[in-house]
């Protein structure tokens, strides 16, 4: 088993170079499957998640691999198979991205309950109500979800309860060659929906709207392969803002989009940090002590993303005053905390809030990674803490971060994997 092993207290400096975004590359690998011939996707991050996503392709009888550091090539010309095994659908959440994709290219799919980090109960009940909208019969077996659109998939009107990220994104998938137009309503607008439109678009799609909560979907009889690259990770790029402001230091981001985290950088210059963005550039400091900021209330895009939450509690950890996260998203997204409070925290959970009193200093200490952002979190705060921790059960992480140790390492942090 992997660990990250910090020595903390080290600042960070120099220039990091952000990575694709895992939340974009996932829903296009799996929109690959509907071009039905290549697709080259540049700036796909090489990450665990996006492996399953590959192994997926290849399981449906594509070809998918990486050909140069950061280049996907995908080839949809041949599916052969009719579902997905239980065993890939429980690598991630992701897996079920592939369930609008198939159904889109062959009008039939099976498929088992997905996995993914558990972050308290993640249903799928929205999918699937939207996809029974569009023509699809849905047979539940012994676990088994037997997919059907018998007289192929349709448009629909679709009003969304809540806007769910991933149900608005399978939605467009089984949409884009569907027979007539499909308007989603109150649809998420997180900005990785609009790289999945854009791709698919790129591919001879006709989806417009995709940032405005009313998507409108022409189908198209069929889609081609394209070239493609995928946008930056705005969640990696807040980790390594909050490692930096819990390490301190003074560093710069490159390859990034500094209006996808507005409300982020907002919160670091609650803390005390200095930020400075360009176009794609973010001049970020972190030299005086933090400061507790105002109530964080997790909220679908533009509010502060959820996946955000652990990374940004990191620093707050020990910023002088009380802050307060309000977990909005997930039911069970605190599971980090018991591990911050062994290194020192000081933090009360009570329900979707958790109250941080800052402290003057974290230690060193044995902890463990329970979901992706959380282990992040870890991360973060053990490069603030005296002394040396050890993050276990790092598969976690490596399912977002591209070598995570490497990158923070070229910034001067003492980490390693054993
Ligand atoms: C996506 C992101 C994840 C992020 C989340 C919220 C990807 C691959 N993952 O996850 O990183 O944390 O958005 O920004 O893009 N829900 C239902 N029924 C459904 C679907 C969702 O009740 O059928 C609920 C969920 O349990 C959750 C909430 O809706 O409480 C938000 O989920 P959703 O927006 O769908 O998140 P994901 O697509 O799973």
């Amino acid at each position: 088993m992997q660990k990250l092993i910090v020595n903390g207290g080290k600042k960070l400096s120099g220039e990091i170079h952000i990575q694709g975004a895992k939340n974009a590359a996932l829903p296009i690998m799996a929109a690959s499957v509907l071009c039905g011939g290549e697709v080259i996707l540049r700036n796909c991050p090489r990450i665990s998640d996006v492996y399953s996503a590959m192994r997926i392709l290849t399981y449906l009888g594509c070809k998918a691999g990486f050909e140069d550091k950061n280049v996907a090539v995908i080839n949809s010309e041949n599916i052969s198979a009719e579902g997905i095994s239980d065993e890939l659908m429980r690598e991630m959440r992701s897996s079920l991205f592939f369930l609008g994709a198939v159904l889109g290219r062959t009008g039939h799919c099976r498929i088992t309950l997905p996995g993914g980090c558990d972050l308290g109960p993640r249903p799928i009940d929205m999918h699937l109500s939207a996809l029974r909208k569009m023509g699809v019969t849905i047979r539940e077996e012994f676990g088994t979800l037997d997919c059907t659109a018998e007289n192929g998939l349709h448009g629909a009107k679709i009003d969304l309860s809540f806007p769910s990220v991933g149900t608005t994104e399978n939605i467009i998938l089984a949409a884009v060659t569907a027979e007539g137009s499909t308007i989603i309503r109150n649809a998420a607008r997180e900005p990785e929906i609009t790289d999945l439109a854009e791709f698919l678009n790129a591919c001879g799609a006709k989806i417009s709207g995709a940032d405005c909560g009313e998507i409108i979907i022409r189908g198209v009889e069929k889609l081609h392969g394209c070239q493609y690259t995928v946008m930056p990770d705005r969640i990696v790029c807040a980790t390594y803002l909050a490692c930096t402001a819990a390490a301190g230091g003074d560093i710069v981001v490159s390859g990034c989009r500094p209006s996808d985290i507005e409300i982020i950088l907002a919160v670091f210059e609650q803390m005390g940090c200095i930020v400075h963005t360009g176009h794609d550039k973010i001049y970020f400091s972190a030299n005086r002590p933090l400061k507790a900021v105002a109530p964080i209330r997790t909220m679908v895009y533009p509010g502060f993303p959820t996946d955000a939450q652990a990374v940004v509690m990191a620093p707050l950890c020990r910023a002088k005053g009380t802050s307060v996260f309000v977990e909005n998203i997930f039911e069970n997204r605190f599971k980090h905390v018991g591990e911050l409070c062994r290194m020192g925290a000081d933090i009360l959970v009570e329900g979707k809030v958790a109250v941080i009193e800052g402290v003057n200093r974290l230690y060193g200490a044995k902890t463990c990674a329970a979901d992706l952002r959380g282990g992040a979190g870890l991360v973060a705060a053990a490069l603030s803490a005296e002394g040396v921790s050890e993050i276990s059960d790092i598969h976690y992480i490596d399912r977002g971060y591209e070598e995570i140790e490497k990158a923070l390492s070229s910034l001067g942090a003492d980490i390693i994997r054993i």
